[in-house]
């Protein structure tokens, strides 16, 4: 959904420097790897786009803009094929099994203008609005066919994103892009489900007030972002294109009124519509209804896909990479140079050698089928009821946030969360239980094939893993022990060593103190998967190295690294701690000798500076 947020911000940010091309000789390199290269553009200048370049046009099309996207949706392809198959009679399923196949059931049945006029006629008779419900109402009156996360996003972004979409099947006759009549208010007003909630004189003037502001447009230069008039806007659209200052104005009258009042606009210009039964009805693909049910049913879908896509086995080879991952630093915290006291030192390593990987986000002790099943034993879906049953998912989720608000009260229920990882598959660090969780998600065979090289598995997960291990040690979180708790002793010391505080200006002064913690990451994720893979001299597993000393395999080793990044947006993540994924590739490449050899770059393309360096 927010890409077209991004695009607005393309046109006010300044353009990125076009990277100069040059031929490379190359080794033999798989085919999944060639394919998505462009071989004319040189690595030692433009990694990303010499790894990444023909991604986009391999995949376009597909449904996802980014390798990381193509997992989410690998995964929902898998699910949504698992509920459209009926059920047999001898399938004995769990009752939270359900409840997924009665939401996908409903979301996947033909909607109507009227169904959606009967679920926002019951939320904006509420005395008064919850997130939720704003969540429910917008996405119904807009068909927004994924959930729009307002938790996660300012109203402007949200106003932005459901402006810039372009679908083209709108019906003509759902169609009013001009004001309100006070004659036709009136008549409304006569069946409006909230008038006796309202003062009527007093909403009037909200309305006129917010049609005209939707209404202006400006003689300045047409927003050329917007193309046209949003797609499902039942709203007032100004006759020409606003201008960005009118663009602004627009935004900023949709975002002031309370939500309450939105919703009940909202449907009274739904009401214009002539005659809403004859609208036609419209449906949503299979995809996103998986993805709905994976987003407000989580748990039981990855229990379900546990059982028919097993991925837990994988546990003993992510285990053993990521035991050798903490070898790895452990010799670099015993090695101490930044002079650490035994104390502090001391804390550091109890710290690494407790922390734990898990596999899945299901509860690991005890009957997780019970555990699930208690959670949601008193929810009851309703097979035809889509816009029911999302209103009923999200105040239960927002009833079961509000009785135990942190996983650990939760025995062990590990949250899903997509909005603040961009992806359902990204692995992350748990600061307060000291664990690092990898969501099976991530095990697909994109990226993860049982069996493979282990070159593949140490150059994507090992850089992914050490990654967030590094997060343990970073400045926000290193202060916390070995069982997460602050220890103020160890972060007082820490922040006085002369060696932490130069690294931490070091990285600051080069990418900005946003991005610190990400980019001090990402230079140790590669430094640990890649010495755990090709440094011989301390064996600490046994493992079949023959072959891996190569510059082809090291060629190997960053090309297939760099190509879990690949994407087809420009400016992805722009907002993110870990800035542009190109940007976020290039930046690791260039801070890391190794990959300068391996590529025979030449003196005046390496850094001049050395990299900062924590550990
Ligand atoms: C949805 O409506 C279309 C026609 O608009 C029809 O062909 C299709 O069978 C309907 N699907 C369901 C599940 O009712
Ligand atoms: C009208 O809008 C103002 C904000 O501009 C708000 O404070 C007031 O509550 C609104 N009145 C109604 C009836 O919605
Ligand atoms: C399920 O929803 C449909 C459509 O909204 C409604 O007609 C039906 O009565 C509901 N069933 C139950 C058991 O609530
Ligand atoms: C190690 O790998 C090489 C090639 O990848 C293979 O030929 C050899 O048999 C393997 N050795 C063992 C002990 O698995
Ligand atoms: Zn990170």
């Amino acid at each position: 959904m927010s890409f077209d947020l991004r695009l607005l911000l393309i046109i006010l940010l300044p353009g990125w420097a076009r990277p100069q091309s040059q031929p490379q000789p190359q080794p033999q390199l798989p085919d999944h790897v060639t394919r998505h290269m462009n071989r004319n553009v040189d690595p030692c200048r433009d990694f990303y786009k010499h790894a990444c370049g023909k991604w986009a046009s391999a995949h376009a099309g597909m449904g996802y803009r980014s390798a990381v996207g193509q997992l989410d949706f690998n995964y929902h392809e898998q699910l949504a094929d698992l509920l459209e198959q009926p059920l047999t009679a001898d399938q004995d399923e769990p009752r939270f099994v359900g409840l997924v196949r009665d939401y996908y059931a409903a979301c996947r049945a033909n909607h109507t203008v009227v169904q959606a006029m009967e679920v926002l006629a019951r939320i904006i008779r509420k005395p008064s609005t919850s997130l939720e419900d704003l969540t429910v109402g917008l996405n119904t009156a807009f068909r927004v066919n994924i959930l729009l996360d307002l938790h996660g996003s300012e109203m402007t972004e949200l106003w932005v994103t459901l402006i810039l979409r372009h679908i083209e099947d709108w019906d003509e006759r759902e169609t009013r892009r001009d004001a309100m009549t006070r004659g036709e208010f009136d008549r409304l007003w006569e069946h409006f489900p909230a008038a006796e909630l309202e003062d009527k004189e007093s909403f009037w003037r909200n309305v006129t007030t917010v049609e005209e502001f939707l209404l202006e447009h400006g003689e300045g230069e047409e927003l050329a972002v917007l193309k046209g008039p949003p797609a499902f806007w039942m709203l007032p659209w100004p006759a020409r294109l606003p201008d960005l200052w009118h663009f602004k104005r627009m935004l900023m009258v949709l975002t002031i009124h309370p939500a309450q009042f939105l919703l009940r606009y909202i449907y009274l210009r739904l009401s214009l519509i002539p005659d809403p039964a004859s609208c036609q009805p419209w449906a949503i693909e299979s995809n996103d209804c998986a993805l709905q049910a994976r987003e407000l049913l989580g748990h039981p879908v990855v229990w379900l896909m546990e059982q028919h896509h097993p991925r837990l086995r994988e546990d003993p080879v992510l285990q053993g990479l990521f035991g050798e991952l903490k070898h790895r630093f452990g010799q670099k915290l015993r090695a101490n140079r930044n002079q650490f006291s035994a104390r502090v030192q001391a804390f550091l390593l109890a710290k690494l050698d407790r922390m734990l990987l898990r596999l899945s986000v299901l509860p690991q002790r005890g009957d997780k089928v019970s555990a699930i099943a208690e959670h949601y034993q008193h929810l009851r879906l309703n097979a035809s009821d889509y816009f029911g049953n999302m209103l009923q998912l999200l105040d239960h989720h927002e009833a079961a946030g509000k009785r135990s608000p942190s996983f650990e009260e939760r025995k062990g229920w590990l949250p899903i969360d997509r909005q603040n990882y961009g992806s359902f598959a990204s692995p992350f660090f748990l600061p307060r239980a000291n664990m690092l969780v990898v969501p099976l998600s991530l095990l697909d065979s994109r990226l993860y094939e049982r069996g493979q090289a282990d070159l593949l598995t140490y150059s994507t997960l090992g850089f992914i893993l050490g990654h967030e291990l590094t997060h343990g040690f970073g400045f926000h979180e290193v202060g916390r022990s070995q069982r997460g708790h602050l220890h103020p002793g160890v972060a007082r010391e820490l922040g006085r060593n002369q060696a932490f505080r130069r690294a931490k200006d070091c990285v600051a002064d080069r990418f900005g103190p946003k991005h610190s913690e990400e980019k001090l990451a990402d230079a140790m994720g590669l430094e640990l998967s890649y010495s755990a893979y090709f440094d011989e001299a301390e064996t600490d597993r046994s493992r079949n190295r023959s072959g891996t000393g190569t510059p082809e395999q090291r060629q190997l080793f960053f090309l297939n690294l760099a190509q879990f990044f690949c994407s087809s947006e420009r400016h992805s993540d722009w907002r993110s701690y870990h800035g542009s994924d190109r940007r976020r590739v290039n930046d690791a490449m260039k801070a890391f000798p190794p990959f300068q050899e391996a590529f025979g770059c030449p003196a005046a393309l390496r850094p001049k500076r050395k990299p900062c360096r924590l550990y």
